[in-house]
């Protein structure tokens, strides 16, 4: 099974200032030209949110990957499940391979516990398509450097965490050719968004 009803799920991973919510705005502006239904949304949200992407705080990784879980199950029930029983497509500003990087691979959780974590809280469930931009660390965070001043907590982690994360997020497209496209994010934003379409276009025959 990939996703529930008949919407479509599209997830934009990959590092600080990549260029996920750009491309996010983009794709949904495009496919509303063609009359589609589109759901914008990000994680983690909520209330938990500000306890993941502020602040300084070391929680254990244990912690940290439950906490995002917490917000992906309200997540999944309050927004993502029922826009694509409405047939809508669901544009997702980060989902679960974000905890298996940041969590399973660069703070060292594993892999293990965040696919348990995974069958748990999301089930089944699968992004019809997962888009990875791909760009290199100090420009990334170079970029994120113009984004919301207060969430800062994962961009302070240090340049050895953020190529781990790279690594790890080009690991998980490797195992997952299926669902994942990596894209070079080392372009400009209409370049970037010309490769969104066409691995949309290639991917998902609806669009
Ligand atoms: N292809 C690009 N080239 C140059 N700047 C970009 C590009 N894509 C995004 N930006 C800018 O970089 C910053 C971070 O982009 P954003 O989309 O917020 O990244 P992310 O959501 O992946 O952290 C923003 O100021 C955005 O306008
Ligand atoms: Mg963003």
């Amino acid at each position: 099974m990939a996703a529930a009803g008949a919407g479509i799920f599209v997830t934009f991973e990959g590092g600080e200032g990549a260029g996920k919510s750009t491309q996010l705005g983009l794709l949904g502006a495009r496919l509303r030209t063609q009359g589609k239904g589109v759901v914008e949304t990000r994680e983690p949200g909520g209330p938990i949110r500000s306890l993941l992407v502020q602040g300084d705080r070391a929680w254990m990784p244990m912690t940290e990957a439950l906490l995002h879980f917490a917000a992906r199950a309200e997540h999944l029930a309050e927004t993502v499940l029922p826009a694509l029983e409405d047939g809508s497509w669901v544009l997702c500003d980060r989902f679960a391979d974000s905890t298996m990087a940041y969590q399973g691979y660069a703070q060292g959780l594993g892999r293990g516990p965040v696919e348990k974590l995974y069958e748990l809280v999301v089930g089944r469930l699968r992004p019809h398509l997962t888009l990875i931009l791909d760009i290199p660390v100090e420009l990334g965070l170079d970029r994120a450097i113009r984004r919301d001043v207060r969430e800062t907590r994962y961009e302070r982690m240090g340049q050895d965490f953020h190529e781990k994360l790279r690594d790890a997020f080009r690991d998980i497209a490797r195992r997952e050719p299926e669902r994942c496209v990596v894209i070079n994010a080392d372009q400009p934003v209409e370049d970037v968004h010309e490769a969104v379409w066409a691995a949309v276009r290639r991917r998902l025959t609806v669009a």
